[in-house]
């Protein structure tokens, strides 16, 4: 099988190269540029491509795809929302996705935005190197004691349970099915979680019904000086109505690991750029905000077992079994 991998970094490369002679079969060249309309032609005489997060798989790139004669989409991702699924469907392409592989890097990033939004790190790091050891604006609260509501129990938000539940927390949740292996948690509704709890974390997918979760609504319905961390998806948090609320001192602090804007800079060195009409920078100008740019995935661990995913998922849908738990539908 020979696939051609779009958007390549060298720690892609690195991890996929480690993991290939394992899969004889398996042959893959590296493009640096990202599947879009205009770069898909190069899948020609490919049998499958492999692609990540913010990739453009929507209907335009796919009828390219589908006129190459491509007929495998390998996602080295959990999310599949930039695919458009009846096109592919109409092709009859095959979509195999890596649904889980390392939750508590993501647990662990979103317990780390909590910590340093909590703790004003970003501005205590700038302080001491320029020789500023006083104190002032950098009192944080203890989690101990304090109520997490985690929204979305699935394998990235029973890690930051866990997480939340071991630093001492209450440990509440919202979920449209519950966990049964989350003893420790008590499941509420999603009004009583925004009213109780002083650590809210999104755990939840991004889908029609998720989308702008968080909004103006929502916001007011929040504790005063809550901490308000988003590692799953941008979309799940309307951006105009956050900064109404930052601006209004609702949040003690926000930690995004994604956010709407995100998709023109995720992976992306901007530093010489102006970015002009950006919402992104009007996030950022608040003392009260950190954002990474979707780095939660991002450990050691996490990309070893995605590249073995994604490999194991082409050697199985070569082999005509393709790994049914991997499979989008
Ligand atoms: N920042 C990153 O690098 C990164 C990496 C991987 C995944 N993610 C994001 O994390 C999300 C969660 O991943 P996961 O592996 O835990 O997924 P999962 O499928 O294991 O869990 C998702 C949970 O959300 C629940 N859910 C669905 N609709 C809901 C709703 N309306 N309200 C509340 N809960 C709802 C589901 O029942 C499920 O329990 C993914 O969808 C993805 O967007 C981010």
């Amino acid at each position: 099988m020979k696939i051609l991998f779009y958007d390549t970094k060298t720690y892609d490369k690195d991890t996929f190269d480690h993991e290939l002679p394992r899969y004889p079969g398996i042959e893959i060249d590296y493009l640096k540029t990202d599947i879009s309309p205009r770069t898909a032609p190069l899948a020609r005489g490919y049998d499958a491509v492999c692609a990540f997060v913010s990739s453009d798989l929507g209907k335009a790139t796919l009828d390219v795809l589908h006129d190459c004669g491509v007929k495998l989409l390998l996602m080295r991702c959990a999310g599949f929302n930039n695919i458009d699924l009846d096109t592919a469907k109409e092709y009859g392409m095959t979509i195999l996705r890596v649904p889980g592989y390392s939750p508590e890097a993501v647990a662990e990033h979103a317990m780390a935005l909590a910590l340093a939004v909590n703790r004003h790190l970003h501005k205590s790091y700038i302080k001491v190197r320029e020789n500023n050891f006083s104190l002032m604006g950098l009192m944080g609260f203890n989690f101990h004691k304090k109520t997490a509501g985690i929204i979305g129990t699935g394998k990235i938000g029973a890690a930051m349970a866990k997480i939340c539940h071991g630093f001492g927390m209450k440990v509440i949740a919202y979920d449209v099915y519950q966990n049964p292996a989350l003893d420790f948690v008590t499941y509420v509704t999603m009004d009583e979680l925004l009213a109780s709890s002083d650590l809210i974390s999104l755990h939840c997918p991004l889908m029609d019904s998720t989308y702008h979760l968080i909004n103006k609504d929502t916001i007011a319905k929040m504790k005063d000086d809550v901490i308000l961390i988003n590692t799953s998806r941008g979309g799940l948090i309307k951006t105009d109505d956050l900064i109404l609320g930052i601006r209004a001192h609702k949040f003690f602090g926000v930690g995004l690991d994604v956010y709407e804007e995100e998709t023109p800079n995720v992976f992306e060195d901007r530093s010489d750029e102006i970015l002009e009409h950006s919402t992104t920078a009007r996030l950022l100008s608040f003392p009260n905000v950190i954002i990474t740019s979707h780095q939660g995935f991002f450990t050691e661990e996490a990309l070893e077992a995605i590249a073995e995913t994604t490999l194991s998922n082409a050697a199985s849908y070569e082999a005509g079994t393709p790994n049914e738990g991997n499979l989008v539908k």
